[in-house]
This record gives structure tokens, C-alpha cells and sequence, in this order.
């Protein structure tokens, strides 16, 4: 299958409105997973945890899917989060880019995991399943999340022990890195992490974890509470339907861009 894949060939015919971009870098995590840096357009602006569309020329075609930006509002290079499909239409060839390749990025970015989508409060929740994780990378490397909330918990939760390391790694560098500490204080953030199908000293889906009250005990933090809680998720569709569902009934309200609230929510897209 032709995939255009070099940088003045994509330019002579992206289509309108795209940036071509140059891939930087290329990690492989499992078999299912891989993230990758590329290059920033100039005066391309985004708010931390938001998405665009990326995409590569197929058969000479634009083929675009939705991307979570892994990266912060601030920084020089975007990142992103993929999944490895292997008959994706997207996916099957985006796994294969290498450094110095070409990719296309719709110019406009949009979503709900943002800062200004919720109203301030005392602790943030970020929960999280499988690649629903990207958006956090971003919003946790963001200083203004700090100057918002006293605490930080991103939850993480996963089939299996293999795909908890790339947000384990994550925090792990903002935890160490000297240039994001000057900017806020990184003992607010914490992980928790749970995984549902293999062993692992802290087990069972996320949403079984606040109904039990497991996840505030192993915290050492209160239930759910509105007048100090607020939350993002993102996950599949069905884990934002019963996460929903919890957080309606501790008291939360859903909220939006044009009407800030207790939570708001994002399906994790299956690049
Ligand atoms: P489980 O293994 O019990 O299905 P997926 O890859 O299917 O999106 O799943 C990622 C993680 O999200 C898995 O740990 C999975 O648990 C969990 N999960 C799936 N559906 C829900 C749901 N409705 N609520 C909470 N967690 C869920």
C-alpha cells in the first residue's frame, strides 16, 4: 500500500487546512502501544488535554482519526498516544512511521479535558483506562493545573501489569524533571494504579474501586465530596457511562467549555 510518507512529497498535496509535520521520535512500549513525538507548527495553539486529527496520505487519500495531545499547551514538540491496530485503517501504517516521516495534523484543536471546564475546587481526579491516559499527560505537566488544585490523582487502570509503564514512566520524569519543578510542586500529583486481569497487589476496575470505597482508603483520602472534588475522565464509552453514573451520585455535576462544572468527560479514541 502507498503511504506518502515524505515530507516535500505530503506538502505538494495535503489537503486544506492540515499541517505537514515531521515525526522526531518513535517509542514502542507493547505489542498494542507506541507513542511519538513530531515537530510543532508554528502558532499552533491548543489548551492542555484537548484533541486533534492526525493522519497519513493512504492510496492517496487523507485518512484522519482523533488524537489526544500527550504533550502540554507549552511545550516545543507534540506528542501523542497510539494504539496498534492491525488492519486499522490509520493505525496498521501510523505504527510504522519512523523519524524524518511526514504526517498530516488537522489545524483545529477541540475538547472537554480542560481546565476551564471545571470550576476550582480542592482535588482533581483524572480517571483513566487503557490509552485514555493521553490527555492526562498533558494536563499534568500544565502549571495552571497546579495553581487550580491542591491535589492531583490520576488513575490509571488497565487489563494487564504491561500497559501501566508508560503512565508509570510519566509520572516518574515529571516527578524528576528540574525544569517542570521550578514551574509547580510535583508531591501534589499522585498515581494510582489497578489492573484487571492479571495479578497485581491492586486489583479491579476503577469504577468497582470508588463504589467500595477501596480507591479513597488506599488514598488515605475522603468519599467523593462537590463541594471539593472535581474530576476528568477518559476511557471507553461504557467505563464514562458507569464513572458518570458514580460521580452523578456523589453530588457532581457534568460540566462543558461555555459552562464550567464538578466533572467533565472524553472518550478515549481508538486512533
Ligand atoms: P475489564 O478487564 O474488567 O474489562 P478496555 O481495553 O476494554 O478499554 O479496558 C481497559 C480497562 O478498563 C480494563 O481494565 C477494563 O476492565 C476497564 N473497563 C472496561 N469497561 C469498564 C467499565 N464499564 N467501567 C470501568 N472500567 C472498565
Amino acid at each position: 500500500m502507498n503511504v506518502m510518507t515524505r515530507p516535500e512529497e505530503l506538502e505538494a498535496c495535503a489537503p486544506a487546512g492540515t499541517f505537514v509535520e515531521t515525526v522526531t521520535s518513535v517509542t514502542h512500549y507493547t505489542d498494542q502501544l507506541f507513542h511519538f513525538h513530531m515537530t510543532r507548527p508554528a502558532g499552533f495553539r491548543f489548551r492542555s488535554g484537548e484533541f486533534v486529527m492526525i493522519g497519513l496520505m493512504i492510496e492517496g487519500k487523507p485518512v484522519f482519526r482523533a488524537y489526544s495531545i500527550a504533550s502540554p499547551s507549552w511545550a516545543e514538540d507534540m506528542e501523542f498516544f497510539s494504539i496498534k491496530v492491525p488492519d486499522g485503517p490509520l493505525t496498521s501504517h501510523l505504527q510504522k512511521v519512523q523519524p524524518g516521516d511526514a504526517i498530516l495534523m488537522r489545524k483545529k484543536p477541540t475538547g472537554t479535558l480542560v481546565n476551564d471546564a471545571l470550576v476550582t475546587g480542592k482535588r482533581l481526579y483524572m480517571f483513566s483506562t487503557g490509552t485514555g491516559i493521553a490527555p492526562f499527560a498533558s494536563v499534568i505537566r500544565d502549571p495552571e493545573t497546579y495553581e487550580k488544585f491542591d491535589e492531583l490523582i490520576l488513575t490509571h487502570s488497565c487489563r494487564e501489569v504491561a500497559e501501566l509503564k508508560y503512565g508509570q514512566d510519566l509520572v516518574a520524569a515529571v516527578k524528576t524533571d528540574e525544569m517542570l519543578n521550578e514551574l509547580f510542586d510535583p508531591s501534589k500529583l499522585t498515581l494510582y494504579n489497578s489492573v484487571t486481569r492479571e495479578d497485581y497487589p491492586f486489583r479491579g476496575r476503577i469504577t468497582d474501586l470508588i463504589e467500595s470505597g477501596k480507591l479513597f482508603e488506599d488514598l488515605g483520602v475522603p468519599v467523593l465530596d462537590p463541594a471539593t472534588d472535581r474530576a476528568m475522565i477518559c476511557g471507553s464509552a461504557d467505563m464514562l457511562k458507569d464513572t458518570k453514573a458514580l460521580l452523578e451520585a456523589a453530588g457532581l455535576t457534568e460540566g462543558a467549555n461555555n459552562r464550567p462544572a464538578e466533572f467533565v468527560i472524553e472518550r478515549a479514541f481508538a486512533g
